[in-house]
């Protein structure tokens, strides 16, 4: 295993960063507290080619590796998770599913806006009564011929308002189990596609989380990812990769907490002497630092199997089950160390904290890991 970091990951790595510091800090905590959607930053990220990275350059994309892909996600997300969200969503799950399993006509169509940033991506799986167990899917695709009539709801979808294409997981033979589940692109504005309320969240507040309702929306067949049935297997595969997106999220999350306690803990003096010099505050630190390492291992491992071409499954569930333990234990602790300051907004890591809880939950709980990964060791 190799992922020593070359010029231009070096490069990728300090735009990210000068970006989450430029254009991400100011106006994290107002968005936050107003649940207000980073449009502007969206669109310049576009514009700078973070929102189709790992895309073939023929459809718009970036052309780079999931190295590139995690440090920039890590520097986003020590600054803006709201924001970093809706970038791993339409990077990892929308671009690369379309760039993978789409053919030529839909790349052509959907994936050039998607991966340049002229347009955003939603992926959506999770239901009501589906959220764990991906294969209850109660959205019907029924087969019309030349078209599917797409009916049910999606919950808890990211990037749910201001999204113009979705890519919707639906049943079109329910006796077939998983195998008869198919992959839609559906295009906002299709007659019957509702995009229903906005979430109100513990974090990530400033992403855009609907319920979206599908009500005899007719999708054309040529929308139709792969062959007939491929629909369950295009989302895990999808999913695999997403993983590594989120473990760099709570990577970033952790990371960008610990910078602010050791930040803090250097400025802040109790007992006449600067916190740092208090051997309790540098226990945490040290934990701190030593399981943001071990995450960073972890999470560039996943990339570089993927890179590599070889399975990243296993890799990528360990990855992301770890990496969001860290955020949370980390956030925590940095809290901590900040003390009442740390409970207030302008400090920055109360909303960390509540940001790295989500990555315990999407796209799969730490339970759903814990499962692929037993699967993936007891196979091996
Ligand atoms: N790659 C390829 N194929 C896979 C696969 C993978 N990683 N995982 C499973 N499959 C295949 C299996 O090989 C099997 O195919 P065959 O029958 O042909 O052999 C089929 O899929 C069914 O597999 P299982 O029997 O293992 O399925 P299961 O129902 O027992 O368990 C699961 C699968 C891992 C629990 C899955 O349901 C899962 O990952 N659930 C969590 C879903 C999830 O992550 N949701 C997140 C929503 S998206 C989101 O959060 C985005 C966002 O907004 C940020």
């Amino acid at each position: 295993m190799n992922y020593q970091l070359s010029e231009e990951h070096l490069m990728i790595q300090k735009a990210a960063r000068d970006f989450a510091q430029a254009e991400l800090l100011p106006g994290v905590i107002e968005r936050d507290t107003h649940m207000t959607f980073a449009t502007e930053q969206i669109k310049k990220l576009g514009e700078l080619g973070f929102m189709g990275m790992m895309v073939d350059p023929e459809f718009g994309g970036g052309g780079m590796d999931t190295i590139s892909y995690v440090l920039a996600m890590k520097e986003f997300s020590k600054v803006d998770n709201s924001c970093s969200v809706a970038v791993s969503v339409n990077n990892s799950l929308v671009c690369w599913g379309l760039d993978t399993y789409g053919n030529e006509e839909q790349k052509r169509k959907y994936l050039v806006d998607l991966a340049s940033g002229k347009k955003l991506g939603a992926f959506c799986l999770s239901e009501p009564e589906a959220g764990s167990d991906a294969t209850q899917q109660r959205t019907t695709a029924e087969d019309m011929g030349d078209y599917y009539l797409l009916n049910g709801t999606k919950n808890w979808i990211t990037n749910g308002g201001n999204s113009d294409t979705y890519l919707v997981i639906a049943h079109t033979h329910p006796e077939k189990g998983h195998k008869g589940i198919n992959a839609l692109i559906v295009e906002k504005g299709m007659e019957g596609f509702v995009i229903g309320a906005k979430e109100d969240k513990l974090g990530i507040r400033g992403s855009d989380t609907h319920t979206l309702l599908f009500n005899d929306v007719k999708v054309p067949k040529a929308n139709r990812i792969g062959e007939d049935g491929f629909g369950f297997k295009f989302a895990m595969k999808t999913l695999d990769g997403g993983r590594i997106g989120i473990a760099a999220q709570a990577l970033g999350i952790a990371a960008g907490a610990y910078e602010l306690a050791l930040a803090y803990s250097k400025e802040r003096t109790t007992f006449g002497k600067p916190i740092h010099n208090h051997q309790a505050i540098q226990f945490k630190l040290a934990d701190m630092a030593t399981q943001i390492e071990a995450a960073q291992h972890l999470v560039m491992k996943a990339a570089w199997l993927k890179d590599q071409g070889q399975n990243y499954s296993t890799a990528a569930a360990m990855a992301k089950l770890y990496a969001s333990e860290v955020a949370m234990n980390t956030t925590v602790e940095a809290v901590q160390i900040h003390g009442g300051y740390g409970f207030v907004k302008e400090y920055h890591v109360e909303r960390l904290m509540r940001d790295a809880k989500i990555t315990q939950i999407y796209e799969g709980t730490s339970e759903i890991q814990r499962l692929v990964i037993a699967r993936g060791v007891l196979r091996d």
